[in-house]
């Protein structure tokens, strides 16, 4: 019985992953493989082999176990598959002793340039895109993902709010990020709607309540959210208080809202209380509150949103 790293190994089992490597071309084609997912017509390009003695050996590799293979479009790739800690010992021995082969000098020059022309396919593509990429981005992929990637830079420990949280898709996308959200919204309507599509969530509590009186204790979030509400309160001071009294110290209040505009019809459309914020404004708001260093910026309008530009704040309960 042979052994290898420690582990019992049948002979037959080594003896096949021994023939794998009992050839130049498979070395070669493994030397690759190690390095770089490859194509059969990108394989043969490098190798300078016709195709037919190229798929043959890849056969070979592949029912020994050497290779790994996917499928993607007509294309079949190859890569070194995961080898176990025998077949490992087997190959790092055989790169050693192979390495300094001149085919494979050769071999490295070839796929070097093969991937410079891979790389030019996507430089080629940004040369012509990037005027417009910000478009084609929204158009091929969305917008979401860009808050649901924010979401998951968020500590995994923290317990956050969202306040004024509608019809709870921000409070959702938070749940599958933190320990808990606390969602809180006084509209029976709008917690219907989000209680129905999001209420199966364990870690997402649903509060009705008005927010410049949180049921909530105080210190108990490490962020809370305040998203397109601030303009629905003819006085913001006191919600304001309150998201500044459930923070714990260092934690974090965010608000997203409108900034100064002149569309009365819009205004008295939304229901809206005020008709948004200048920045200076809102910062001062933010620092009645008790909230300490805040930051506000106006957003650049997005294209194709008909409704006022934006602006997003941020501020900190001091320790
Ligand atoms: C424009 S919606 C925004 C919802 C959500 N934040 C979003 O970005 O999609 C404003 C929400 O804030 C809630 N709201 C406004 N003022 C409130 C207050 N004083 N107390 C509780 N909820 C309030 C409204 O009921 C509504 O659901």
């Amino acid at each position: 019985m042979e052994r290898l790293n420690g582990e019992a190994r049948r002979p037959d089992r080594l003896l096949s992953w021994m023939g794998g490597l009992a050839d130049p071309t498979r070395l070669r084609l493994l030397h690759l493989l190690d390095r770089q997912e490859l194509g059969v017509a990108e394989l043969c390009a490098v190798l300078k082999l016709p195709q037919s003695t190229v798929s043959r050996h890849l056969k070979l590799l592949s029912g020994d176990g050497w290779l790994a293979a996917r499928t993607r479009a007509t294309s079949r790739l190859y890569r070194m598959a995961e080898l176990d800690a025998g077949a490992r010992k087997l190959w790092r021995l055989a790169r050693e002793q192979t390495g300094a082969w001149a085919a494979l000098e050769q071999d490295r020059a070839r796929l070097e340039r093969l991937l410079a022309t891979r790389r030019g396919a996507a430089e080629r593509f940004f040369a012509g895109a990037a005027a417009e990429w910000e478009r084609m981005r929204a158009a091929l992929y969305g917008q979401g993902f860009v808050v649901e990637a924010l979401c998951a830079a968020l500590p995994r420990a923290w317990t956050v709010a969202d306040l004024g949280c509608g019809t709870g898709d921000l409070a959702a996308r938070l749940a599958g990020r933190v320990r808990q959200v606390h969602a809180v919204d006084r509209s029976a309507a709008m917690l219907k709607v989000a209680q129905r599509r999001w209420g199966d969530r364990k870690n997402l509590t649903f509060w009705p309540s008005e927010l410049s009186r949180l049921v909530l204790p105080d210190g108990c979030c490490d962020a809370a959210f305040l998203f397109l509400v601030l303009a629905y309160q003819e006085d913001p001071a006191p919600v304001l208080r309150e998201a500044a009294r459930i923070l714990r110290p260092g934690g974090r209040l965010v608000v997203a809202d409108l900034t100064v505009h002149a569309d009365e019809e819009f205004r008295r459309r939304m229901g809206q209380a005020r008709d948004g914020f200048r920045p200076d404004e809102l910062a001062a708001l933010l620092a009645a509150a008790g909230l300490a260093a805040p930051a506000v910026a106006r957003l650049a309008p997005e294209p194709g949103a008909r409704g006022p530009a934006l602006l997003v704040a941020a501020a900190e309960r001091p320790a």
